[in-house]
């Protein structure tokens, strides 16, 4: 496959990576919907659970989501080697995961070639693996190999029968690694290091008010991926959508700048994270979840965690091109990743908003009657008005959505 793209594109006024893509999350195709309507058919029978174990199954799910969320300081490290976890995990997170992986990979600039190799790190069931394999049809024919790495290793086992069971005969090499994040990899530099909500459990004990900690645990672990990867490679790191995830991947992504790595996505410039977390507004994105498996949505009633909303933060980073350097926004235009739902504003009233990323920092995006402002991860080209006004309330720019020069897919 060839990877000789331009290093920037000009699309109307702006200069844009070329691996900014302009339409994040785009809705799963039939045949990717198919196959995630299948998978928790597919998990039942690769793992079958007697009907008596059902109602058990429901308390584990909710028992693992406590543990997970709320109640994190209860949780073992070793919490995937429990059976019961294990299958809630099985049956209840890695559908959902895969499910927010499906809408996420194939809006994502990840290109793959013969002979590239992946390393996950925190891969429990080879959630990743087998969300690219459902995601990407285009490269389920490449011999590729799948580095995963995780210190349980009935969680790797279980991912690894059932990406057989999903694959069948594939060309694609899967190399279980059980062991801790840190631990010594050997063989040649990876086409991609991702970790999937990892982090969060290895550094959830800094307390949220110790930016200092934090920032140098990104350090640390900015160092550690950039070691990993080659040198055209990307780093993919996807945290559940909640303010401390917002917080460690501005972190991490300013000390992976520091390592020559810039942002791919979701961010449209590379000046600093507007959205770093705390109390400001933090970087992520809620996906409905009308299209998600229907057994999924059945099963999350019956443990008591109905899911209308699958959010997520993420990001995807990779090396600098020299033109990127010269990377500008051309004068009085600015192309604003849009984050938030919709919401309504007390100003201007009777008015609908939206927050967004950009390089001048947050943005308040203000709706017209006939300007919608698309939809959350697209990315639009406005023009700030003049004066220029701020949101009084948290200082975003305000920008009205009919000063829309280009939207999502119209960019090209
Ligand atoms: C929430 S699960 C995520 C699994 C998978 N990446 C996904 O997105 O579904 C977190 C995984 O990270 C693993 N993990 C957490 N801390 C780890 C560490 N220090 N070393 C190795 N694995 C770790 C856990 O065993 C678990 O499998």
């Amino acid at each position: 496959m060839q990877r000789d793209k331009p290093l920037v594109q000009v699309q109307g006024e702006q200069l844009i990576p070329s691996n900014t893509r302009m339409y994040l999350f785009p809705p799963l195709t039939a045949e990717v919907r198919r196959t995630l309507e299948d998978l928790p058919r597919l998990i039942d029978q690769v793992f079958p659970l007697p009907r008596r174990f059902r109602v058990t199954l429901y308390r584990e799910t909710a028992e693992l989501s406590r543990l997970l969320t709320s109640s994190r300081g209860e949780r073992s490290d070793s919490y995937l080697t429990r059976k019961g976890l294990l299958s809630a995990y099985l049956r209840y997170f890695l559908p959902w995961n895969s499910y927010r992986l499906c809408r996420l990979l194939p809006g994502l600039a990840l290109d793959f070639a013969a002979g590239d190799a992946v390393l996950d790190l925190g891969a429990g069931p080879l959630t990743l693996v087998l969300a690219l394999w459902i995601a990407r049809p285009d490269i389920r024919q490449l011999p590729l190999e799948f580095r995963c790495l995780d210190r349980s290793a009935a969680a790797l086992n279980a991912g690894k029968r059932l990406f057989q069971a999903l694959a069948g005969a594939s060309p694609w090499i899967i190399k279980p690694i059980h062991a801790p994040l840190g631990a010594r990899i050997y063989g040649p530099k990876v086409r991609l290091v991702s970790a999937l909500q990892v982090f969060n459990e290895r550094f959830e004990k800094i307390p949220q008010a110790d930016t200092r900690a934090l920032q140098e645990a990104a350090d640390k672990t900015s160092r550690l991926l950039s070691s990993l990867v080659a040198p055209d490679g990307s780093i993919l790191v996807l945290e559940p959508g909640v303010p401390w995830s917002g917080e460690w991947l501005a972190a991490l992504r300013s000390a992976l700048l520091k390592q020559g790595k810039v942002p791919y996505a979701p961010c449209p410039h590379q000046g600093a994270c507007p959205c770093p977390g705390g109390k400001a507004k933090w970087c992520h994105f809620s996906l409905d979840t009308e299209d998600a498996p229907v057994a999924l949505h059945n099963l999350s009633a019956a443990a008591g965690l109905p899911k209308e909303r699958a959010p997520l933060s993420f990001l995807l980073t990779g090396p600098r091109g020299a033109a990127q350097e010269t990377l500008q926004g051309e004068e009085n235009t600015l192309a604003v990743r849009i984050l938030s739902d919709r919401f309504p504003l007390s100003y201007p009233s009777n008015r609908y908003g939206r927050y967004g990323c950009s390089e001048r920092g947050l943005v308040l995006v203000i709706e017209g009657d006939l300007r919608k402002s698309g939809t959350s991860g697209e990315l639009v080209l406005l023009k700030p008005g003049s004066p220029e006004k701020r949101d009084p309330k948290t200082g975003a720019l305000m920008m009205d959505m009919l000063s829309l020069l280009k939207q999502g897919a119209y960019w090209a």
